[in-house]
Parts: C-alpha cells; structure tokens; sequence
C-alpha cells in the first residue's frame, strides 16, 4: 500500500505521473453501476455493505482510477440526527425540513450507531478488494450538510433558508453547525479506525456564502474535524467548492491537501495557496460531454503543471454529472497514464 501512488503523492514522494480519481465516480458513468440501479435503488446499495463494497471497487477495475472513494453519502449524518430521509429521483429529500420546524435541535437526537452499516463496507472493501488500493472515506463539511437538513431537499441549490439562518439566528446556526460537527467527528475516527487511506471533506457549497463569513462562521468547525483526522496520521483533502479568493487563507493545519473547482487555473491556485498545501483537480467534468480531440486538448494543458508540481492529484472540478460517457471517463485515466508527465 505504502507503494501506492496516491499515498505516495499524499506523503510529498516523488512519482512519475499523477495519480487520478473522480469525485462520484462510483456512479452514473459506471454502465455497471447504471445496470445494477435497474435493481436495487440507491438506499439498497448504500446499505448492503456487500453492494456497497463492490459498487466502491467497481471504478478501480473497470475506469483505472488510483483511489477508491467508499460509497456511501454526505447526507447519512442528518440521518443519523434522526432527520428522515429518502433519496427520490429529482435527489434527496428529508420528510421534515428544519426550516419549518420552530425549534430545530429538539429534533436532533444523535445517534452514532445508524452509521455502523458504512465500517461494514469499509471492511468488506479490504476482504473484497486488493490491499493495494487506496480507500478514501469522507463526510459532508459542516455548512454543506445543513443546508440540505434546512432547506429540506437537494434540488434547489441555492439554500435561501440555510443561508439566512447563518444571519437571522447566529446562535441556532451555531448549535446546529455543532452537532453535526461532533458526530462527524465520531464517524470520520471510525473510519480512519476501519482502515482508510485518506479523509474528504465535501464542501459543496462554500460559493454560497462571502469567504470572510466563511472562515468566520464555518472554517472553525471544519478545522475541528480535519484536526482530529489528521491527529490520527490520516491525510486530509478539502474541497471548498467555490470558495473563490479564499482558498489562499486556508492553513496546513486545515488541510494536507486541496481540491480546487474548475474556476481558477491551477497555476494560479498554486500560486494563492500554501506551498506546503497539496493540490487536487480541477477539470471541468462538462468538459467530458464534448468530442475526444476537444477532450484530448485541454488535458494536454495539465502537462507542464504536472512537470512541475509532484503534491498534485488529478481530479474533477466537482464530480461526474450524469450523461457523460463511460469512454471519456475512461480516456482521461488512460491518458494520465500515457502520458510522459518529464519528471526527472
Ligand atoms: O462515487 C462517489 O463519489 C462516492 C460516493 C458519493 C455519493 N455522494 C454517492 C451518490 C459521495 C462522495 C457523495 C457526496 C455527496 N452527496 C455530496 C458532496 C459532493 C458533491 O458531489 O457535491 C453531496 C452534496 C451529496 C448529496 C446528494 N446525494 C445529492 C445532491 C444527490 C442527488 C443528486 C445527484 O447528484 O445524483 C445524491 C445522490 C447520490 N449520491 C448518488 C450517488 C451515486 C446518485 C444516486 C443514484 O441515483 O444512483
């Protein structure tokens, strides 16, 4: 494992290539996954571990990829706080929203042990998988989850209630922001205990809000979990999705590595954030709608980037969108791999 080039990248070794995963590259592209959603639904694979161990595995041997991510959701957190939630075909919906509610934390009943069925898939990956692939587990950042637990459902992307509550009611939000925090903290050591290679935070939704709010009143939070993971040894990646300018405030401490959106050229990120701040991304994944040569020439930009820079992990802006063909998915991986990257 230790030989492994995603650990090695995360360690600061020096590698011939990049090593490359997808951001939700366990489903939609995948015509396996696809196949297997014609007969268990989303929630049946998430629970099985058997299921969810071989959908986690399936991009490894069928894209190539150097990682796998566990499969499973962000959003098991507020399942766990005792919030109903169904995943429709429109996305995830919670049977009552915070929004409505007049006192939200009096629904909030933690509970650690709805999450055990996910250490059961991280167990089954080891049985089932080689030991030589890196398993990447992760949780939703803090702000990112309460949006959905507020706003009730996962198609509006814009959180109006999420967002205002962070003005209206200062102290609410910070309660909130607190108790998902503590028992993501609780599930993110429990993983690191099951055996993962490498934490994510996913926050999704850092564009929403001004970064000098940001790091005011959510950066705290996010530190509190990256903290307690990479007190283990665990390395942790951070993805603020859009958090703009505010990516150069961001400290070794808060992360080992970041995965930056498809909005800033990663010479300029590289240029904003900490030299000892790894980087992931950041290709656009629309990119992956459009013809091979279109494809083919805009990666050909990554190569002097990848000369240069070995703490690089090539990723997607954001992750898969449905509707991009598996081939595309593929041709990037395998271009990766082609590739002469002239590290010396
Ligand atoms: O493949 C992987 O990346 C591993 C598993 C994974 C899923 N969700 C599976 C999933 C991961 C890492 C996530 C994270 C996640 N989930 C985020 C943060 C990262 C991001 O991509 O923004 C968020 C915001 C969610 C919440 C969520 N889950 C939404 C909004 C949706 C519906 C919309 C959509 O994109 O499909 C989901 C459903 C979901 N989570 C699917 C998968 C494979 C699709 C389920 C299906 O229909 O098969």
């Amino acid at each position: 494992m230790a030989d492994a080039l995603f650990i090695k990248t995360l360690k600061g070794e020096k590698t011939q290539r990049p090593p490359v995963w997808f951001m939700r590259q366990a489903g939609r592209v995948l015509p396996s996954y696809l196949k297997m959603r014609e007969q268990y639904s989303f929630e049946e694979l998430m629970h099985s571990p058997k299921l969810a161990a071989k959908v986690t595995l399936l991009p490894v041997f069928e894209l190539g990829v150097d990682a796998a991510i566990l499969f499973t959701d962000i959003l098991v957190i507020p399942a766990a706080l005792g919030m109903n939630l169904t995943f429709t075909d429109s996305g995830p919906r919670f049977e009552k929203a915070l929004k409505d509610m007049s006192n939200p934390m009096s629904v909030l009943k933690p509970d650690a042990s709805k999450l055990e069925y996910i250490y059961d898939v991280i167990d089954e990956v080891h049985k089932t998988g080689s030991s030589d692939i890196p398993l990447i587990g992760f949780c939703g950042a803090p702000f990112t989850t309460l949006c959905y637990m507020v706003q009730g459902l996962g198609t509006n992307h814009t959180f109006p209630d999420a967002v205002a509550l962070l003005y209206k009611n200062k102290a609410m939000a910070h309660k909130l922001l607190a108790t998902i925090t503590e028992l993501s903290i609780e599930y993110a050591l429990k993983q690191v205990k099951h055996g993962i290679s490498a934490f994510q935070i996913f926050e999704t939704h850092a564009g929403l809000i001004p970064s000098d709010l940001y790091f005011d009143m959510i950066m705290p939070y996010v530190r509190k979990i990256s903290a307690a993971v990479r007190k283990t040894g665990c390395p942790v990646i951070f993805l603020p999705k859009g958090l703009g300018t505010g990516i150069e405030h961001i400290s070794p401490e808060d992360a080992d590595f970041l995965s930056i959106d498809w909005q800033t050229p990663l010479e300029e990120a590289r240029r904003m954030i900490n030299p000892e701040i790894g980087i992931q991304g950041n290709l656009d994944p629309r990119l992956l709608l459009a013809d091979k040569d279109i494809i083919l020439e805009t990666l050909e930009k990554y190569v002097p980037f990848g000369t240069n820079n070995q703490n690089w992990i090539f990723n997607l802006g954001h992750g898969f969108i449905p509707g991009i063909p598996f081939e595309n998915a593929k041709l990037v991986v395998d271009w990766i791999k082609q590739t002469n990257w002239k590290r010396s």
